[in-house]
């Protein structure tokens, strides 16, 4: 398969596992149980090593080497169901924050590991962590809490999915533990599409 029929073959098993997840999340809304659905989805999709090959996204397109990109795989016209590959190469990590939309990250390549929190007195209790990384993964209701954790001493590709796109999403809130307050993180820029081989 070279890199054209790889990425036609990419698209049409994204658009099969976009249309699953479409499905179950109209037929069960969007709850604890639809989310493990829509991950296992995911997972399946993670399991199609030869369409996600590392190299696909460590420099597409080529250019300035990024230690962490965001891909967009897939989005509908409306911004509803977009999935990202999202890319690191450098350490990384994030405040606990939410999504206000639906969110399941699943690990393809390398480890991130997402601490989960509980609100607890206008802050945040860590309650448990998972390690995503191949065939693992976290699903999170709107009002959930995470923060990600990378050493990126292999490189992380993920697949980060959204009830809405990224930047359509301004009211993500996240926390900081000196201040103890919340801030807002602004709408995601910089997305890019997957660029198409030559
Ligand atoms: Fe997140």
């Amino acid at each position: 398969m070279d890199a054209k029929e790889r990425s036609a073959a990419r698209k049409q098993a994204v658009n099969e596992a976009v249309m699953r997840i479409r499905a179950i999340e109209t037929a069960q809304g969007v709850t604890r149980r639809s989310l493990e659905d829509i991950k296992q989805v995911l997972i399946e999709l993670a399991q199609k090593k030869e369409l996600f090959p590392l190299e696909d996204f460590t420099n597409p397109g080529g250019g300035e080497r990024k230690a962490n990109a965001l891909y967009r795989l897939h989005e509908d016209d409306d911004h509803r169901f977009a999935l990202y590959g999202q890319m690191s190469t450098e350490p990384r990590q994030s405040p606990p924050h939410d999504h206000t939309v639906w969110a399941v990250v699943v690990g393809m390549y390398g480890e991130e590991l997402n601490k989960l929190y509980d609100h607890e007195d206008g802050g945040v209790a860590q309650k448990g962590e998972v390690m995503v990384e191949d065939g693992a993964g976290v699903a999170l209701m709107p009002e959930d809490l995470h923060s990600i954790h990378m050493d990126a001493k292999e490189p992380v590709l993920n697949f980060h999915m959204y009830g809405l796109g990224l930047e359509q999403l301004h009211g993500r809130r996240y926390y900081r533990p000196d201040t103890h307050d919340w801030k807002h993180y602004p709408a995601s820029a910089g997305i890019q599409d997957l660029p198409e081989p030559a």
